[in-house]
């Protein structure tokens, strides 16, 4: 039995050495530890030894589990260090490595130009004031003067949905907005989507923008509105940009006007840019119409006004020379990235 005992250590001490997995090491245990192992197979012999021979037998049963669980052990150990070693080199991260490209986005040509004409205008001492996309009829057309039978009200024009809420055709009812809501003086752009009726072009599309502004206080000339509006385009366009104004009609306001700023291409000579006009059309404008301050509970003895209306699309269309508006709403990376 001591000799059986000692060929299951050495057995074992062999088997060790070519353990290089954790199935194999817990094969090994199995065989040589288990409650079916070599090991355990001869202990329950054990009964058939004499007295004398027992405990010598015992001890050495004894030295041979614990010389077996010592190899299982360092076995162990050493196959989980290998495999944390292995894990760590496979996970290393070289950091001198160059950095892949990141691919960052741009700010929108409309929003960097909104920013570029909201600032402007905070620099003249304009707050911001936004109002809904779905507006009432009577904020979009009524409270601004517009006749009953006016043909931009036509179902054909307007989107309308029912018979009193429609999608804003315009941001000028936030001008009704602004002064329902405070007394003057009043002094705000109003930036936001606008959306009428029209099919898709270069030059239309059914949603657009549009920021408008209206300055109500004591004393107000088409004086403060040229003045206003020659420092914003001088602002946007450069410094040698001239504006002109040409009577025009619009509902709330009295005297209405066109303002088209100098060609900032050919400088006024005329070129393909200005449709050799020289010229380029802006915005509208006028003196906010006596019928809409009252209607808006504002004095219209004591305050007056002036109010203008752009198309944010069309300016960036002008700063960035894009002949097409669908470019701007496509939302093509490629094009995007040009800004
Ligand atoms: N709402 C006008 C439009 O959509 C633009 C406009 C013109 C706004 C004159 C104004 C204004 O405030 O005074 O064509």
């Amino acid at each position: 039995m001591k000799d059986q005992l000692k060929a299951i250590q050495t057995a074992a001490e062999l088997a060790a050495q070519s353990i290089d997995s954790s199935d194999q090491l817990q094969a090994f245990r199995v065989k040589y530890l288990g409650k079916k192992g070599e090991l355990t197979a001869i202990m329950k012999q054990m009964g058939k030894l004499s007295k004398e021979e027992r405990p010598v037998v015992g001890q050495l049963a004894n030295q041979v589990r614990s010389a077996i669980e010592q190899l299982f052990n360092d076995k162990d150990q050493a196959l989980r260090a290998e495999q944390l070693r292995a894990k760590l080199a496979a996970e290393t991260i070289d950091v001198t490595l160059p950095a892949g490209d990141l691919n960052g986005g741009t700010l929108h040509p409309l929003t960097k130009t909104l920013n570029e004409i909201v600032e402007i205008f905070i620099g003249m001492g304009f707050s911001v004031a936004e109002g809904p996309e779905v507006d009432t009829v009577y904020n979009n057309f009524d409270a601004l003067n517009s006749p009953a039978d006016h043909p931009s009200r036509s179902e054909s024009d307007t989107f309308y949905i029912s018979d009193h809420l429609l999608l804003r055709t315009q941001t000028s009812p936030v001008q009704v907005r602004t002064m329902k809501a405070g007394q003057p003086p009043i002094k705000v752009i109003s930036p936001g989507r606008c959306f009428r009726k029209d099919e898709v072009d270069a030059t239309h599309s059914p949603m657009f923008h549009q920021i408008e502004g209206i300055v109500v206080d004591k004393g107000i000339t088409f004086s403060d509105l040229k003045g206003t509006l020659n420092a914003f385009v001088k602002a946007v366009f450069g410094d040698v940009v001239k504006t002109k104004f040409r009577p025009h009609y619009f509902p709330f306001t009295e005297p209405s006007a066109e303002m088209d700023v100098s060609c900032f291409k050919c400088g006024g000579d005329g070129c393909k840019f200005c449709k050799h006009t020289g010229w380029i059309e802006i915005l509208g404008c006028g003196l906010t119409h006596p019928n809409v301050l009252e209607e808006c509970g504002i004095d219209s003895e004591v305050y007056s006004a002036f109010a203008f209306g752009m198309g944010l699309d069309r300016i960036v269309m002008l700063k960035y020379e894009i002949d097409d508006m669908r470019l701007i709403f496509e939302n093509d990376v490629r094009f995007l990235k040009q800004f």
